[in-house]
């Protein structure tokens, strides 16, 4: 789902502030429409991105800026000519946008399998252009996609609500899925929440 960016409801422009507000955030079973227009304001700069920028020559890299038990802000640094997998995002609620240069995105709807590791037959269907200014949701585990950077480099930047764990990666050759436990290329040299006490309850 693709969210226009004529929704934004203010002017923040440091990691800090869009930390702040994502922290205010309740996260619920459906994805929240506050996410999308956070990330759609959150005007950062290079600058402001910097210490979270960690750029393989080949493959992407994921850069950890901020997580606590709720959701988790990454920071994708995508050199020209990396992909990612066909992958789903473990069933948790998927935010991403594109800070600088552009990303392909390519859909793939589950056939046959996939509910396990294993034999998974995966088929495409839309696919398109990413960039600043748009927001890309994701919430189910039949909601596949592989990311690409063929034309120019590209950072991202994503909110998994809860912190993405593991997640499905599917080979539409083989017709075959396995689960990957995700990792942290690098993270931030001042202290990171990983863990807080819970909320209460309304
Ligand atoms: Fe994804």
């Amino acid at each position: 789902m693709l969210v226009e960016a004529d929704t934004v409801p203010a002017n923040r422009d440091s990691v800090d502030s869009l930390i702040t507000g994502l922290k205010r955030i309740e996260f619920g079973s459906l994805p929240s429409s506050s996410v999308g227009a956070l990330l759609q304001s959150a005007r950062l700069d290079h600058a402001d991105l910097r210490p979270y920028l960690d750029f393989d020559d080949i493959r992407y890299t994921r850069n950890l800026i901020f997580r606590n038990d709720h959701f988790e802000l990454l920071a994708l640094c995508w050199p020209l000519g990396s992909s990612s997998a066909v992958h789903d995002h473990g069933g948790k609620q998927a935010y991403m946008t594109v800070h600088s240069g552009s990303l392909t995105f390519e859909d793939f709807f589950i056939m046959t399998g996939g509910k396990r590791e294993g034999y998974a037959q995966v088929a495409p269907a839309a696919s398109g252009i990413l960039t600043p200014g748009l927001v890309d949701v994701r919430s189910s585990d039949l909601d596949l996609h592989r990311v690409s950077a063929p034309n120019e480099r590209a950072i991202s930047l994503h909110v998994y609500a809860k912190p993405l764990d593991r997640y499905m990666v599917f080979n539409p050759e083989t017709r075959s899925c396995r689960t990957v436990f995700a990792h942290y290329d690098s993270v931030p040299a001042s202290p990171v929440l990983l863990s807080e006490p819970a909320r209460s309850t309304p």
